[in-house]
């Protein structure tokens, strides 16, 4: 009778053991899957993205970074099979995100690379589509292309006259653009080298007379690859030079010159640019200009240099 007592306690004990094990268990699997169905990881691949994309977007998003999507956005954002590719771009812009997808359904053949650099510099619309007012507030870094306009009456108050010694012609730039650009003429000279200023600061009307001579020498599309429309000249701001040296006949052999070479390795240490380079054609508006200088400032000269893009990229990705 004891022993019959003794098991059936066992029994019960086991079975009551049994039991919390099992509640245990299941409250643990019912947290986990509560977790789980809660986790960015879950509703990503929920969205349709793959393991690994999820893997991608976690780690790219970045809360620090404005420019950059949050994962709620993602989540927001309906499932597109483009989006993490673009998002790991160096120089995405959250704001161009449905004109970066848009363009890649239009344009398979082009990379993301490409699309994000074409889209940041507003290549989505016709060359003087578009046209916003240039932010001249922004000063030796104001952008002026074929998508930003300056006023025709636009010009700095500091412009100086160029020494003879320094050009062809009568010249005039911004005081602080001439000061660099004399260090420079220097240190070339220093080299044996002679950087000679062939046009600098011209004014809205001269800038139209210009194209209308490219245009009726050759044609529209001839003047617009070499020239810019009144008002989209960075001539117009006093920032901007072309330049040559001794026994240049085509502004093009200036490329062929060493002081182009020098110029190449050391123009950004006092802050210039070579604002239509070669291959950027596409994001520039304008056929290569070996001759056609930019003054943005020593550090911006440098970064640009560093990283290798346009202008027109650095001023949308850092300063617009
Ligand atoms: N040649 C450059 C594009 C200008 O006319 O401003
Ligand atoms: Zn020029």
């Amino acid at each position: 009778m004891r022993r019959r007592m003794k098991k059936k306690a066992i029994y019960t004990l086991v079975a009551i053991i049994a039991l919390i094990i099992i509640i245990t268990l299941s409250i643990i699997m019912i947290i986990k899957y509560n977790q789980k169905i809660h986790s960015t990881s879950y509703k990503l691949e929920k969205l349709g993205y793959t393991k690994e994309e999820v893997t991608e977007l976690m780690t790219t998003t970045d809360t620090k970074n404005e420019k950059i999507l949050s994962i709620e956005e993602i989540l927001n954002h309906e499932y597109h099979k483009d989006l993490p590719y673009f998002l790991k771009e160096k120089y995405f812009i959250k704001d161009n995100l449905e004109r970066y997808l848009k363009y890649k359904e239009e344009h398979s053949d082009k990379s993301y690379t490409e699309i994000v650099s074409l889209i940041n510099t507003n290549r989505d619309s016709d060359y003087y589509e578009n046209v916003q007012k240039t932010d001249t507030n922004k000063e030796n870094q104001m952008l002026v292309n074929k998508y930003y306009a300056l006023p025709k009456e636009f010009v700095f108050d500091d412009l100086v006259d160029v020494s003879i010694q320094h050009c062809y012609g009568k010249q005039k730039m911004r005081k602080e653009v001439y000061e660099q650009f004399k260090k420079m003429f220097n240190d070339a000279k220093k080299e044996d080298l002679t950087i000679i200023i062939n046009s600098s600061y011209r004014d809205y009307d001269y800038q139209e007379s210009l194209w209308n001579r490219y245009a009726s020498a050759h044609d529209e599309a001839w003047a617009d690859s070499y020239a810019a429309r009144a008002g989209h000249s960075e001539h117009q701001t006093g920032l901007t030079m072309d330049v040559t040296t001794y026994g240049v006949k085509e502004q093009e052999d200036f490329e062929k010159t060493k002081e182009f070479t020098w110029m190449q390795e050391n123009a950004h240490k006092y802050g210039f640019i070579l604002r239509y380079p070669k291959a950027h054609e596409d994001i520039t508006g304008y056929s290569y200009e070996p001759w056609h200088y930019r003054y943005v400032g020593v550090d911006i000269a440098t970064q640009i240099k560093e990283e290798g893009i346009t202008f027109d990229e650095y001023y949308a990705y850092y300063l617009a």
